[in-house]
């Protein structure tokens, strides 16, 4: 099952860095657990064809989007695309916008890496990191026309909620790489959290919400793999959007 991920890392050591922790450093609370990854062979060729071209590497840098993506168009960041399903559609459809497509699963990277390599949707870059340290240390503040953020992972146990993505100070953090306009667009299937969403980023600075409450159903979103599961289960899908004051 290792076997083939190693591979891959052997050629692109930077693909691993999301798994180590640096030396003497406490353990923080993370948004996700690292699960190991099978990929399949397209998806190991993927990743060897493709992430020179639309991958990138975490670095305490800041990004120049216009040098990343050879055009001024505004940037959306996703934060956890897990197998890509929304994003490919979006990608095409809302090409007036470039994409940074951030999620540290590794099937689902290299899975979404084939679909944007092979059909050179060149609006996307894709990086395997964690969200939190990539906008905290790459991402330039008021540089950032959108968030999506799909089905984040509930954490519905009352001890593992502090994992939850959807807090602060992490919304203030959102709200500080956004321009001015620019939205934060998030959807769950979980009812408690998607009033909690509702909640902190009402009270987060700069934020307002346009809707009373819940946003109507955006029909630009294809339905994704967690929210098949969502549904199956009967729960009910809400959407929250923001905007930067
Ligand atoms: C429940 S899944 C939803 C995936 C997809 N958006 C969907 O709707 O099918 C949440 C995803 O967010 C990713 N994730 C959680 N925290 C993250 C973080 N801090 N940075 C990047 N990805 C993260 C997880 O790896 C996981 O794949």
């Amino acid at each position: 099952m290792q076997e083939n991920q190693e591979t891959i890392y052997q050629d692109i050591p930077e693909l691993k860095w999301v798994e180590s922790r640096e030396e003497g450093t406490e353990r923080e609370v993370k948004s996700y657990v690292l699960r190991s990854s099978y990929l399949r062979t397209y998806q190991v060729e993927a990743v060897k064809k493709y992430y020179a071209t639309y991958g990138l590497a975490y670095e305490k840098r800041i990004l120049d989007w216009k040098q990343i993506f050879g055009n001024d168009k505004p940037v959306v960041i996703e934060i956890g695309f897990g197998m890509g399903t929304a994003t490919e559609r979006i990608a095409k459809e809302r090409n007036q916008y470039n994409y940074l497509c951030l999620e540290v699963f590794l099937s689902g990277f290299a899975k979404l890496l084939d679909k944007v390599g092979s059909q050179q949707l060149d609006n996307v870059r894709l990086m395997r990191f964690d969200a939190v340290q990539v906008l905290t240390d790459m991402v330039g503040d008021g540089s950032v026309a959108g968030f999506h953020i799909f089905f984040p992972d509930p954490w519905p146990k009352k001890r593992q909620q502090k994992r939850r993505l959807i807090q602060k100070p992490f919304t203030s953090l959102l709200a500080s790489k956004l321009s001015k306009g620019g939205y934060i667009y998030c959807v769950t299937d979980w009812e408690e959290y998607a009033y909690q969403m509702l909640d902190v980023l009402g009270s987060t600075e700069g934020l307002e919400n346009p809707y009373q409450g819940f946003c109507p159903a955006v029909t630009w979103r294809d339905t994704t793999k967690f929210e098949k599961k969502g549904l199956e289960k009967h729960h009910p899908i809400n959407e929250v959007w923001f905007e930067k004051q």
